[in-house]
């Protein structure tokens, strides 16, 4: 039986009812349906469910124990059976729970937090100006989401600015050679980070940068694979390490953060692991239905299976987190783009959505006239930061107002005698606000997405830490190699004829 299934009853009786009218029955939702963890307020009143409906799904939730699968995660508990791993990407931010398993990681990663502080040291003392951080996926997209967001509160060290960090991640070389062309290598470290240290994309543009770097010495790595990281020349005293038992996308807490230390200082990193810590405290240890972790889960889950949203937009108004949307889309579709249960038998309902979006206001002036009169609703969370970062009060009001009025916007609508001026109103988000951006809040709201993506996994009953379907795309792609160089055919028809005006074009 789809633990799932009653949620279409409950679809089904409020298919007549608009989220305005909804409102307007229970106006204290707005309210009651809100949660402030630390500096971090969540509001869900405008999502089409009501008290009724939000009973269910938590319902759902105790049923399948939630609270339990955020324990077993926490303790270190096979949580990924197909690569027979446990996920304790909590442990790099804390001691989170008694468990040995638990322990030895936090341990192990204490130490490596330590030797990354000496690293960082070392670096801030010397005429180092620039860091090349060069990785993709998971050893790219934490970094440079919180270096974007926020390398200007990293002040200055040792009397002058901090080192700026740039990323290179995309096999196209024209990704290294635009970053390569702005710097000096003389006055440039570079930092290869890869789990596997296997990683096309990663060893191709490795080996760019420690060639136009002449000098080795400024070369360090994050890996895993000690073996690999020596075969590529850079030795141990160079390398950080990562372990099997944290998912290149839950990585940024570890030293795949090292460019995060570089350009905001370890202190604030530490500030990062600890409002994450924050998180881990909340979600562990709050009951469901005081849990956001788990009420982000719920909806998210709502949403896809109750009524069949295809997309989710996730829609920051903040020009620093404009690289929210990348990071979570690799948080949250490697992690739930799956169609078979832990046991290999295909789940009975949708998993996950595509999750899109950018940056408001920007954003505003692009799709958002989709949004709102568009044939598909697309739920959105709506991500507002309080406090301005700068003197210009205005613009800061004005984004404010923005946010404020989209979300209302887009849940009332408009009537019109005119078609054309007509807004159906009736769509869902949620808003998540911070108080300030910090590294502290900001590690709060990564964390938040991470938790939420592990308890959507377990109410789907998929597996949020493998990603085996990357694997056959890089298969070919290495079978196709020799062939596109002229060495060999390739087997597929189409393949074959488009090799051929490759071939005839290059
Ligand atoms: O995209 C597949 C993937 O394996 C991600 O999960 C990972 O974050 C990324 O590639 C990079 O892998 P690595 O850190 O091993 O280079």
């Amino acid at each position: 039986m789809n633990p799932l299934a009653g949620l279409d009853a409950h679809a089904q009786r409020l298919a007549g009812t608009s989220l305005a009218a909804m409102i307007k029955a229970d106006p204290a939702r707005a309210r009651d349906f809100s949660l402030r963890i630390g500096s971090l307020y969540a509001n869900f009143a405008r999502q089409r469910y009501d008290r009724v409906a939000l009973d269910g799904l938590f319902a759902i939730g105790e049923h399948l124990d939630l609270a339990g699968a955020m324990r077993r995660q926490l303790d270190g508990d096979i949580v990924n059976p197909t690569e027979g791993r446990a996920a304790l990407h909590t442990a790099l931010r804390g001691q989170t729970s008694s468990s040995q398993a638990a322990g030895d990681a936090h341990t192990q990663a204490l130490a490596a937090r330590e030797r990354m502080r000496d690293l960082v040291a070392a670096l801030e003392a010397s005429d180092v100006t620039d860091i090349v951080s060069i990785g993709i996926g998971g050893s790219d997209l934490g970094p440079r989401l919180v270096v974007d967001a926020l390398a200007l509160t990293g002040g200055r060290v040792n009397g002058r600015a901090r080192p700026r960090v740039h990323f290179i991640s995309n096999v196209d070389g024209n990704a290294a050679q635009r970053v390569l062309a702005l710097l000096d290598p003389a006055r440039t470290a570079a930092i290869v980070i890869s789990k596997t240290f296997g990683t096309q994309e990663t060893l191709l543009n490795g080996g760019i940068v420690r060639q136009w770097l002449g000098d080795d010495s400024r070369l360090y790595a994050v890996s895993t694979n000690a073996q690999r990281v020596a075969e590529f020349g850079i030795p141990s005293e160079r390398m950080l390490p990562m372990w099997d038992w944290v998912g290149g996308r839950y990585s940024l807490w570890s030293a795949v953060g090292f460019p995060v230390a570089l350009a905001l200082g370890m202190d604030q990193f530490e500030a990062l692991l600890a409002g994450a810590a924050e998180m881990d405290a909340h979600a562990s240890t709050a009951p469901l239905r005081q849990n956001l972790a788990a009420w982000h889960a719920l909806t998210a889950v709502w949403n896809r299976n109750a009524l069949q949203a295809a997309t989710q937009a996730v829609l920051p108004y903040d020009e620093r987190l404009k690289l929210l949307p990348n990071y979570l889309q690799q948080l949250v579709m490697e992690s739930l783009g799956k169609s078979v249960h832990l046991d290999g038998c295909d789940v009975a309902t949708d998993t996950v959505p595509v999750w899109w979006g950018g940056a408001g206001t920007d954003t505003q002036h692009s799709f958002f006239q989709a949004l709102h009169q568009g044939s598909q609703v697309v739920p959105a969370d709506f991500i507002g930061v309080l406090q301005a970062d700068h003197a210009h009060a205005a613009n800061h009001e004005a984004l404010l107002a923005n946010l404020l009025a989209q979300t209302e916007a887009l849940a009332n609508g408009q009537g019109s005698d005119d078609p054309h001026h007509r807004y159906a109103g009736n769509r869902p988000s949620t808003l998540l606000l911070l108080d300030a951006l910090t590294p502290n809040s900001l590690g709060m709201l990564l964390a938040l997405y991470e938790h939420s993506v592990y308890l959507q996994s377990v109410l789907w009953g998929i597996n949020a830490f493998d990603q085996f379907g990357v694997e056959l795309g890089k298969q070919v792609a290495s079978r196709l190699l020799p062939a596109l160089r002229g060495e060999g055919e390739a087997d597929d028809v189409v393949t074959r004829e488009l090799l051929r005006e490759f071939r005839a074009r290059r």
